[in-house]
């Protein structure tokens, strides 16, 4: 796609997909597990990650504060969309698509954990480490990515670039950069 600069192919990330769910299958072994998708950015990785998870798993959604129409991170979040079910005593996997500055991460967690969650795991299929202001580490990382804007597989720029079955790096003339 023009303006959109190839970093991870569609093969890499499947590959990639594949591994984590066999670790988290593995991980979890005997155990249940609450899928919880951050929307929007998580819903492509997570349809494809529950898939590759051999294990019992009910799925469930949270929309929280986003980056809107620009690039940079608000600071703080604030929840949209609460989970239907209660997480107290449920074994949480949170999905996410990019761990960036980790701000809404961290906070996610804490609501969680303080909410009575047995146990509490992230699960990104990126992360952006050169950008973090959070003391916060996923548990499961799919590929570190450089200090680029990228779009693709359910990230997008300004709600667009979603549908792209690759990761690629925006060309920064889209945002004004
Ligand atoms: P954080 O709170 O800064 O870690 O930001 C998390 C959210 O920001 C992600 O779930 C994405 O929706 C968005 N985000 C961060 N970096 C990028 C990027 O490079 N491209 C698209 N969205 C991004
Ligand atoms: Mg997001």
């Amino acid at each position: 796609m023009e303006n959109v600069k190839m970093l991870i192919t569609e093969d890499e990330i499947k590959r990639r997909v594949a591994e984590l769910g066999a670790q988290i299958t593995e991980d979890y072994a005997g155990k249940s597990i609450l899928l919880i998708g951050v929307l929007k950015g998580a819903a492509v990785f997570m349809s494809d990650l529950m898939r590759a998870i051999n294990l019992p798993v009910e799925i469930d959604f949270m929309v929280v504060s986003s980056y809107g129409a620009g690039t940079q991170s608000a600071g703080n979040i604030k929840i949209v969309k609460d989970t239907d079910v209660s997480v107290e005593g449920r074994e949480v996997l949170i999905a996410e698509d990019i761990l960036d500055t980790g701000i809404t991460l961290y906070n996610l967690k804490e609501l969680l954990i303080k909410r009575g969650a047995k146990s509490l795991k992230i699960c990104t299929i990126f992360n952006k480490p050169a950008r973090r202001r959070s003391p916060i580490e996923a548990d499961y990382v799919g590929f570190e990515v450089p200090d680029e804007f990228v779009v693709g597989y359910g990230l997008d720029y300004d709600q667009q670039y979603r549908n792209l079955p690759y990761l690629g790096i925006l060309d920064p003339s889209v945002y004004g950069g």
